[in-house]
């Protein structure tokens, strides 16, 4: 059972808002804030270096910690600044060439796509679009037909930047492995609010942020790579610490993960995202789930029940993500009005989601994402909210 009273407590801007952007920005809890606080005082009291070097077994811990969250070794991570950069260097490190073949979801982010199109500019491969099923998951079936030898990479989003949407991730390793495919998953608006297991799933490579339903600060991120792949990828981009400088004609790259990483860090920033994900692993990522499953249904069930709103969320079972429209209403002045009502929530542009939005003809959808530390009551009253809008 999670302790709502206390993880409130924990969170102070709870008593004043209903916060309901967890997939923007989720609030961070105390030991987050002071982690981090507690380290630049430090680093403002003795100087950056000997800060770090004081801290230096709670700054290794982090890889610990993030590897238990996703039921891997902590050689397997990176910690990078953002889940872009993470996705980036995985992707990038991958050598395609005339004719290879990218393997994509319609839910696919923006920044992963536009990535595609730059490397298929380069290099001439093709990047093909597993269509959806019935419910709007990615069809495993098709991916299946799609499969052939020019399969360079399966590279898919597991939960959409728009969206309740969660993509069948483990289904799609098993075709990779199946076919001895690389798989790079997209984890971002996953962790934090589901469970994620590495072999489970069977990714090779898989990126996520810190500030999301991980609750962790902004500007934090992190790549997890298959130990067998590791030695196989060589960084886009390396430094002398990714790649130490071993004699004048030669770099020697380091066997583990953080061969992704570079030398200079943001110390503090390390040590709350190593906060937040122990956080979310004293409470449980299994309460935490199923939590969130219990808030994000009453949400999108009470909305669903209002005259001109449709809920525009896709899959079988949709997670934490709530994105839905009101006839006669922009997203845009649905969200200020919520917020001047001190709810906050958010919009996604049809650019963050090209394809799904053309398949779909979706305007901006309002997204709303609540997560465990919200409460019933918070989550009525965006639906009162919606309802004393008059539909148009
Ligand atoms: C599905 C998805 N992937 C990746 C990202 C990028 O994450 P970051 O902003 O940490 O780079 C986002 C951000 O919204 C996202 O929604």
């Amino acid at each position: 059972m999670i302790d709502i009273d206390k993880i409130r407590a924990d969170t102070p801007a709870a008593s004043r808002l209903a916060y309901l952007h967890n997939a923007g920005a989720a609030l961070m809890p105390a030991p987050v804030v002071t982690a981090m606080k507690q380290h630049i005082d430090l680093e403002s009291e003795i100087g950056g270096y000997a800060a770090a070097d004081r801290e230096a077994v709670r700054l290794d811990a982090v890889y610990g910690s993030v590897a238990r969250l996703l039921n891997a070794a902590p050689d397997e991570i990176a910690l990078v600044e953002n889940a872009t950069v993470a996705w980036q260097m995985a992707f990038y490190a991958i050598t395609f060439r005339q004719g290879d073949r990218i393997l994509t979801a319609e839910a696919e982010y923006a920044a992963n796509y536009v990535a595609f199109l730059q490397v298929a500019k380069r290099t001439g491969a093709i990047v093909d679009v597993v269509p959806s099923d019935a419910s709007g998951e990615l069809d495993i079936e098709a991916l299946e037909r799609m499969i052939d030898a020019r399969v360079k990479l399966i590279a898919i989003t597991w939960v959409p930047t728009n969206g309740g949407l969660v993509n069948p991730a483990a289904a799609v390793g098993q075709i990779a492995r199946a076919h001895g495919i690389p798989y790079l998953l997209d984890a971002c608006q996953a962790v934090g609010q589901m469970a994620v297991d590495v072999e489970a799933i069977g990714c090779d490579m898989l990126s996520a942020t810190g500030r999301k339903f991980l609750r962790g600060p902004r500007g934090t991120g992190f790549l997890y790579v298959r130990r067998a792949l590791l030695q196989q990828l060589e960084p886009p981009m390396i430094d002398h610490f990714a790649a130490p400088w071993v004699s004048r004609d030669q770099y020697r790259l380091r066997d583990d993960a953080r061969r992704f990483e570079t030398w200079e860090n943001n110390y503090a920033a390390r040590l709350g995202l190593g906060a937040a994900v122990d956080y979310a692993l004293d409470i449980g990522i299994a309460p935490i789930e199923q939590r969130c499953h219990l808030l994000a249904d009453r949400l999108r069930g009470g909305l669903a029940s209002l005259r001109g709103i449709t809920i525009r969320d896709l899959g079988r079972r949709p997670g934490a993500i709530v994105s839905f429209t009101m006839d006669g209403h922009d997203a845009g002045s649905i969200v200020k009005n919520a917020a001047g009502a001190g709810i906050i929530i958010g919009a996604s542009d049809p650019a963050s989601t090209r394809i799904d939005a053309e398949v779909r003809a979706l305007p901006p959808l309002v997204r709303a994402s609540p997560h465990y530390y919200n409460t019933e009551a918070e989550i009525d009253r965006l639906i009162e909210l919606m309802s004393d809008l008059p539909p148009r």
